[in-house]
């Protein structure tokens, strides 16, 4: 009889501990924000009202309209210029935390540089910013997202290093103007991705420059010490009044195991991937290997010097420390595995490391969105060990489809990221702070123009108005929110 009592007692304890963590894993800390995003060309429309200036954006749609998956454009997008009040409900009704947007730099200067300020462009952001701020919803600015004005572009762009300071001074109009409604500032949204896309090797993105496989690193070299300056002026002229924070985002792909993935492949990886940004900005300089591996491999295409550009050391000690926060936006995993081809004396990538997938992977409608939520929360505990467990801002993740109503992949994504990331701040206490839904309305997926939607929000983009719809994905965010805690992905009988 004892045993029984001590069989069943032992049962008890196993059962409770097994439901209390599973309740636990499931529900958001207290204190933890969600929120929403989206980004100005994507949305906004409205390109050439009043005296907004052409973007890269605005002209690489124009002129390059066979790179767009579509040949479309973001002329009208969500038409959020004028839409802006209903977007702001519907963040409201889903009862979110903060609205992420950014401001785009032609519609504020028009002429690129900061002798001349829109008015009315100002007008629009404040006028965002007010309304958010009525409702209850936190604005979270990002100052650039990929649009700078075509003129600076034609001087140059990110690979002229004049480019810090016209970043710096159109900064500087941000923080003046908006700087005393907001409490968080994203400098500057992903290098990594419009530096490679941009000015390397691939035509995918404004500006659609192909340099010599460099000017992606010139470009980030840039892009680092324009998001250091704006920092630093943050810090010395506007935080003591403003009272706000300011931080990096970059974008960081997970992995998972499989054959040749070893921790030294994993490591290269994590450095070429995440730590080429923010290395810099939370150690020094870029990291060792980076720096080794692009430098041999320029010696061996007879280069005179590396291809990624040297800081100083006075650029060293100015970025380091640049951030309030660690801002991640993440996505998807590989299987990264070193290249084999380099036994054989071939370097083909300054990186070494082959990102390997699995065709039974199951992928949304972008071709690299491969879903392994198991590779979330690998990365995360790798920053947290990285970079000394930081405050960390998940700034996007989503899923993309063409746009279905009844999006059941988009919620069965969702349920596994993020309770993924709950399991890496309850059990390995990963410090992340914030979750956010990338992205709140379909719209203007780059070069993938509108053939890939990532919204929870349904945009007909087929009527003047741009009708807005719920989609599957919006209730169940809404309830998650409302209990702070996962909802069970609701069953499709049509699913396979
Ligand atoms: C990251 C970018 O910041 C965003 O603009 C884009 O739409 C998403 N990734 C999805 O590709």
């Amino acid at each position: 009889m004892e045993h029984y009592f001590i069989a069943v007692t032992i049962f008890c304890a196993i059962i409770t501990r097994i439901s209390c963590c599973d309740v636990v894993k499931l529900t958001f800390p207290s204190g933890f924000r969600v929120g929403t995003a989206s980004a100005s060309y994507q949305v906004e429309g409205a390109w050439n009202v009043s005296d907004k200036g052409e973007n890269v954006w605005d002209w690489f749609t124009h002129n390059k309209p066979e790179i767009i998956a579509d040949g479309s454009t973001g002329d009208v997008a969500c038409d959020s210029y004028h839409k802006y009040e209903e977007d702001v409900q519907w963040v409201k009704n889903l009862g979110l935390d903060f609205y992420r947007f950014s401001v785009s730099w032609s519609r504020v200067l028009p002429n690129g540089f900061a002798n001349e300020v829109s008015e009315d462009g100002l007008q629009y952001y404040k006028n965002l910013t007010q309304a958010l701020i009525d409702n209850g919803i936190e604005p979270v600015v990002t100052i650039y997202h990929w649009d700078h004005p075509q003129i600076l572009e034609d001087l140059g762009g990110w690979t002229n290093e004049l480019m810090v300071e016209w970043y710096a001074d159109y900064a500087r109009v941000i923080f003046e103007e908006l700087g005393p409604m907001v409490k968080t500032f994203i400098t500057i949204n992903e290098p990594k991705i419009y530096c490679e896309q941009g000015y390397n090797s691939t035509t995918k993105k404004a500006p659609g420059k192909t340099l010599e496989n460099m000017g992606h690193y010139l470009c980030v070299h840039n892009s680092l010490k324009a998001h250091a300056t704006a920092y630093h002026m943050y810090d010395d002229e506007f935080r003591a009044t403003q009272q706000g924070q300011i931080g990096i985002l970059t974008p960081c792909t997970g992995w998972v195991p499989g054959d040749n993935v070893t921790e030294e492949s994993i490591e290269q990886h994590f450095q070429f991937d995440c730590g080429w940004i923010m290395h810099p900005i939370y150690v020094g300089d870029y990291p060792e290997i980076v720096k080794t591996r692009v430098a041999n491999i320029s010696a061996l295409e007879n280069y005179p010097f590396s291809r990624l550009p040297e800081f100083s050391q006075e650029w060293i000690e100015y970025i380091n420390g640049t951030t309030d926060f660690f801002g991640l936006n993440h996505y998807t995993s590989s299987m990264p595995i070193f290249d084999t081809a380099e036994e054989l004396g071939i370097y083909t990538r300054d990186s070494g490391i082959i990102k390997s997938t699995n065709s039974s992977w199951s992928t949304g409608s972008s071709s690299w969105l491969y879903v392994l939520p198991e590779g979330f929360g690998n990365l995360l505990r790798m920053i947290r060990d990285q970079y000394n467990n930081p405050p960390l801002y998940v700034f996007e993740n989503g899923y993309s489809d063409t746009g279905e109503l009844e999006d059941y992949e988009r919620i069965s994504y969702y349920y596994g990221y993020v309770s993924e990331m709950l399991a890496a701040i309850n059990d390995d206490g990963c410090n992340v702070v914030a979750y956010t839904i990338w992205s709140l309305l379909d719209n203007f997926e780059w070069n993938a123009g509108y053939t890939e939607l990532f919204g929870i929000i349904s945009v007909d983009f087929n009527s003047s108005d741009r009708t807005r719809s719920a989609k599957l994905s919006t209730s169940w965010w809404q309830e998650v929110i409302s209990t702070r805690t996962l909802q069970d992905v609701p069953s499709n009988s049509t699913r396979r």
